[in-house]
């Protein structure tokens, strides 16, 4: 009768709740989760839950996973792979249904020893070498070629770039855009123009601080994500510089942030919302047939054009 699969009287389903009522009884999930072999539970896996960017996909993902029933337990990794591990026993303890998982790098073995579990998997923005396995990535190679690309239209010809951690692909992808848009239009990569950041507003701060002490500074900086791009304008301010009148700065993610920076940043947009709905659906097809053969969606990056950019 709690579950509505049969039918029962109107006057037994009164004296049932009013029982339930009196004694407080709360269905337990844990009962009907044994008994039905699901959860209706899923897990997500992000590298940094502090990051706006893994905050607006989990977005995507909770919307869609709630309106289809299921539950969302969101774990941060911190990048550390033995905190990933920790929440990966978590999850498979818990009996989720599958996981969505934004790998905190070097996740291949992790990933793996799940797919042998036959544990419902989707992929989200980092994709994992090696590993054959439903996955949702943006083009981050084409955004890192627009952003540097927008820059040699605004007639700059030193740009720096700020990479995120290079172990991970879509910070490496973006730098291989950035020297690709360099050298089709016959500008040098210059290696001391390249600072490794972190990904976090500390990286960008300190490599534009490590730009603007050089001898001949870049005029224009592509930071690889928009945390550090929001700690380079500080930084820049910090020297007595200013965005974009002394440096040009670009973005990468268009986290809401990026239009309330002073000045409002230009950057790259990936669809961040877009991305969490269809890892969601995905999963959920594949927790429905997990024989389908891996599947892998590939998303424009699109150009964002505000105002921390100027003509050299
Ligand atoms: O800002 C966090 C970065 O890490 C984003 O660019 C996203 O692509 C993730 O990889």
């Amino acid at each position: 009768m709690i579950n509505e699969t049969r039918f029962v009287s109107e006057e037994l389903r009164v004296r049932v709740l009013e029982a339930m009522e009196a004694l407080n009884y709360q269905p337990s999930a844990v009962a009907r989760s044994l008994r039905r072999k699901e959860t209706q539970t899923i897990g997500m896996m992000v590298p940094d839950s502090s990051n706006p960017f893994f905050a607006e996909v989990a977005r995507g993902i909770e919307d869609t996973s709630f309106g289809q029933g299921y539950s969302v337990i969101l774990c941060n990794s911190d990048g550390d792979l033995e905190k990933e591990q920790f929440y990966i026993n978590v999850l498979v303890e818990k009996r989720v249904d599958g996981m969505i998982f934004v790998a905190a790098g070097g996740s291949a073995q992790h990933i793996r020893t799940l797919l042998e579990r036959d544990m419902p998997l989707v992929v989200v923005d980092r994709e994992v070498a090696g590993v054959e396995v439903d996955s949702v990535l943006t083009d981050n190679l084409q955004g890192g070629y627009l952003a540097t690309k927008h820059l040699i239209e605004l007639g700059h010809r030193r740009i720096g770039c700020i990479a995120g951690p290079s172990d991970l692909t879509p910070s490496a992808e973006r730098v291989i855009g950035y020297k690709r848009a360099l050298t089709e239009h016959n500008l040098v990569v210059n290696e001391n123009l390249i600072r490794k950041g972190d990904f976090q507003y500390e990286g960008g701060y300190k490599a534009v601080c490590e730009f603007l002490t050089m001898n001949e500074p870049p005029t224009a900086v592509f930071a690889c994500n928009d945390l550090m791009a929001v700690g380079a304008i500080s930084g820049v301010r910090k020297r007595g510089w200013r965005v974009p009148e002394d440096l040009a700065l670009i973005g990468f993610d268009d986290i809401a942030l990026a239009s309330f920076t002073n000045p409002p940043l230009t950057t790259v947009a990936q669809p961040k919302y877009e991305m969490g709905i269809l890892a969601a659906q995905m999963l959920m097809e594949r927790i429905k047939d997990k024989t389908m053969p891996p599947r892998r969606h590939l998303l424009e990056t699109t150009l964002v054009v505000r105002e921390s950019c100027h003509a050299q």
